[in-house]
C-alpha cells in the first residue's frame, strides 16, 4: 500500500513544488543569524522516506542546511533518556506560549520562572543544561553522535560558520539564559550551555537526514529499516505531542488545522515532519513566513496532507 502510495506521490511532487516555489516570494529569508542571510531564498525540496527505505524526492533536495531549531525535538528526547520525565519537567514546561518562539514575555509569569515549554528558546536553552557529559564537547559530542545514529549518517557535523555567526550574534539568548541560571531553572554554567545549544542548532543536514529521523519517530522509535532500537516510544509520543502543540510556533493551531501531522521548523526553512506509523518526511524552503515557518514549505506540506488524506484528525 505504502509502496504504491510513494510512487503516486513521486509523480505529483515535482509539479507541486514548482507550484509552492512562488510562495517563497512573500517570505524572507532569516538574517538575525547573519550568516543565514546567505541561504538561497527561491530553493525548496522534499524527501519521504518509507518503512522499506523507499522514497519520494522532489526539488532541491541537494541543499544542506541548518537543523537549527528542529535539532529541539531530539535534545529533549536526549535529555528525557538521560534523567527521565519527572527531572526534566521539573525545569520545563508542557504548555504551548502563543509567543513567537525567542520571546520572553511569559517567562516571569510562572513560577519558579520555568520556560513554558522545551521548543521555544528558552526551553531548549534549559534542555541543553540537561545533556548528560563532564564538559561541553563531551555533551555536543553525545547530541551528535546521537543524531548521527537517528539519521543513519554517520557523516553528520557542524556547520562552524552558522555555529560561530549564532554565538557571536545571540543577545536575547544570551539573556534569556542568564535570566534562567538567576532562577536556578539553568544547571551550570550559562556559556557553557550556550555553546551546547548553538552548537546542536548548527549540525548541517539534507531533507534525506530530517526524513530518516522522521522515520524513526513514525515507527515509536525504531528505526524500520535496520530494526534498531533508538528512542524508548514514551519519549517518541511526549516529543511528537510537543511537535502538534509546540513545534511550529504561534503558527501551531493553523498548521495542525492544515495539515495535521506532528512536525517541527527551523529558522534555516528546514521543516521535519512525521507521518505515524508511515512516512519520515524533510522539507527545505529558506524563505520564511513571519512567524518563522518555512512559507513554500508548510504551503507543500498542506498540498501533500490533503491529497493523500494523511491528517491525524
Ligand atoms: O536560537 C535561535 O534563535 C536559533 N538557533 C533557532 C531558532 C529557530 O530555528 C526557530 N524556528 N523557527
Amino acid at each position: 500500500m505504502s509502496n504504491s502510495e510513494l510512487k503516486h506521490m513521486q509523480t505529483l511532487l515535482p509539479e507541486w513544488v514548482e507550484t509552492s516555489r512562488q510562495q517563497a516570494l512573500h517570505g524572507k529569508v532569516a538574517s538575525y543569524i547573519p550568516e543565514l542571510a546567505k541561504s538561497p531564498k527561491d530553493a525548496l525540496g522534499i524527501h519521504i522516506v518509507g518503512a522499506e527505505g523507499q522514497v519520494a524526492s522532489a526539488g532541491d533536495c541537494g541543499i544542506s542546511f541548518t537543523m537549527q531549531s528542529i535539532s529541539k525535538v531530539f535534545t529533549l528526547i536526549l535529555a528525557l533518556m538521560d534523567n527521565g520525565e519527572e527531572a526534566v519537567f521539573a525545569k520545563v514546561g508542557m504548555e504551548p506560549t502563543g509567543d513567537s518562539f525567542n520571546s520572553m514575555l511569559k517567562l516571569e509569569l510562572v513560577q519558579p520562572g520555568i520556560p513554558f515549554n522545551p521548543l521555544i528558546n528558552a526551553g531548549a536553552i534549559a534542555i541543553s543544561s540537561l545533556i548528560a557529559g563532564s564538559s561541553r564537547e563531551e555533551k555536543s559530542a553525545r547530541v551528535l553522535d546521537f543524531f548521527r545514529n537517528l539519521s543513519g549518517n554517520r557523516a553528520l557535523d557542524y556547520d562552524n560558520d552558522v555555529y560561530l555567526s549564532e554565538a557571536k550574534t545571540a543577545n536575547l539568548n544570551r539573556s534569556m539564559a542568564y535570566f534562567l541560571k538567576d532562577k536556578q531553572v539553568l544547571q551550570g554554567e550559562v556559556e557553557e550551555v550556550l555553546d551546547v545549544y548553538f552548537r546542536h542548532c548548527s549540525i548541517s543536514v539534507t531533507c534525506a537526514d530530517l526524513a530518516r529521523m522522521a522515520l524513526v519517530m513514525a515507527h515509536n522509535g525504531t528505526d524500520p529499516v535496520t530494526g534498531a532500537e533508538l528512542i524508548p516510544r514514551r519519549y517518541v509520543q511526549i516529543a511528537k505531542t510537543f511537535m502538534i502543540t509546540c513545534g511550529m510556533y504561534n503558527a501551531s493551531g493553523e498548521f495542525a488545522i492544515q495539515v495535521g501531522l506532528p512536525a517541527k521548523s527551523g529558522v534555516s526553512g528546514g521543516i521535519l515532519a512525521i507521518v505515524p506509523g508511515r512516512y519520515g518526511i524533510g522539507v527545505v524552503g529558506p524563505s520564511l513566513h513571519r512567524k518563522g515557518n518555512s512559507i513554500a514549505g508548510v504551503h507543500l506540506l498542506e498540498t501533500l496532507s490533503r491529497t493523500f488524506d494523511l491528517s491525524l484528525f
